[in-house]
């Protein structure tokens, strides 16, 4: 896949997702085969007064290229601004965020809100264009709700302003996370542009990731909550794509070893206080892979440092015990 001058090595990508898409995790869904990577979404007025907290969700490494950073906003010009902070933080791609359900970002007529007005978007996304260098892409959802199908016209008003790709999260704003994705959407939005498109929602294995892009010929599919705790799925849908097979599933013992490098990589990323919160929710998603998930999930909450962590992880995480 081609996105401007970006070549993209295959079309299994990982799906921006707040609070979960980090450094550290990003890193590892590289190393297991993601082709394109994406940082959860920034606000663009943060970003573009340079705020801390927005500049370190903005930290990026050269082995993450090639990774997006994401923004969300109404105005042209801070946008365009944001964006091009975006570029000099070292990212390859910027994305246009179009979808966020969440209310305060709607209430401020910001992300999935801007669904109801294609225009808005291409005066955005055309101002953004002016102002980098980098591809600019979008992620948008099929509509406000499933009655307004607007993502065809969105995009098109987007390729029209000099977008590069569009990501169509198969939902509408109104569906939020719930309920099967409209994959037939996908199919609809890549007979109606003819930049690349890709499209997530409702993947959750590496047979779903292969039957997302025969049946909808998107060029590309971005996998959300399928790859949490099991950033596997990348190489196994290639594998599956590429040759009709897929490799073993992990052993207990190399899924350890994963979750331990993104949890000391989040203590690199984080520093230990934010990591020790973070501990059980990221490590849990691994767990549930293993048996004795109670247990772990138990003992995880006594946990006070890495080197207790290290103990917990060789302990549950050992040979013989099957994958579930
Ligand atoms: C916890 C969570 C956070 C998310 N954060 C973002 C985000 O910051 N930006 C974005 O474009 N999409 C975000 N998404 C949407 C995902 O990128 C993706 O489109 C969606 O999860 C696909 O559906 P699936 O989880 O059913 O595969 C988020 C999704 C989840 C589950």
């Amino acid at each position: 896949m081609q996105l401007g001058r970006i070549r993209i090595a295959h079309p299994f990508a990982l799906a921006p997702m707040e609070e979960h898409t980090n450094p550290p995790f990003r890193l590892l869904s590289r190393q297991l085969g993601a082709g394109l990577l994406c940082t959860e979404r920034i606000d663009s007025a943060d970003v573009a007064k340079r705020d801390r907290r927005a500049l370190k969700l903005l930290d990026v490494s050269p082995g993450e290229s090639p990774c997006a950073g994401q923004i969300s906003g109404v105005d042209p010009a801070e946008m365009a601004e944001a964006a091009r902070v975006v570029e000099e933080r070292g990212f390859a791609i910027v994305d246009l965020n179009f979808e966020c359900p969440i209310r305060r970002l709607i209430q401020r007529g910001e992300g999935g809100a801007l669904l109801g007005d294609p225009a808005a978007i291409g005066r955005i996304v055309a101002a953004v264009v002016r102002a980098v260098s980098i591809p600019v892409t979008l992620k948008i959802r099929t509509g406000p709700d499933e009655s307004q199908e607007t993502c065809g016209e969105v995009a098109r008003a987007a390729e029209q302003s000099g977008a590069a790709a569009v990501d169509l999260h198969a939902r509408s704003v109104r569906q939020a996370y719930v309920g099967e994705a409209d994959w037939p959407a996908v199919a609809r939005l890549k007979q109606a542009v003819s930049i690349p498109v890709l499209g997530s929602g409702s993947v959750r294995s590496p047979a779903d990731a292969v039957r997302f892009l025969r049946e909808t010929g998107a060029d590309g599919v971005a996998v959300g909550r399928g790859c949490l705790g099991n950033p596997w799925i990348f190489k196994q849908s290639r594998e599956l794509f590429q040759t009709g097979v897929a490799s073993r599933d992990p052993t207990p013992t190399e899924r350890g070893r994963a979750l331990l490098q993104l949890v000391e990589g989040e203590f690199r990323y984080y520093g230990s206080t934010v990591a020790l919160r973070r501990l059980a929710r990221t490590s849990c998603y691994f767990a549930k892979f293993v048996p004795n998930f109670d247990t772990f999930k138990r003992s995880i909450h006594e946990v006070r440092d890495l080197a207790a962590f290290r103990r917990l992880v060789a302990e549950h995480f050992r040979p013989g015990s099957a994958t579930g």
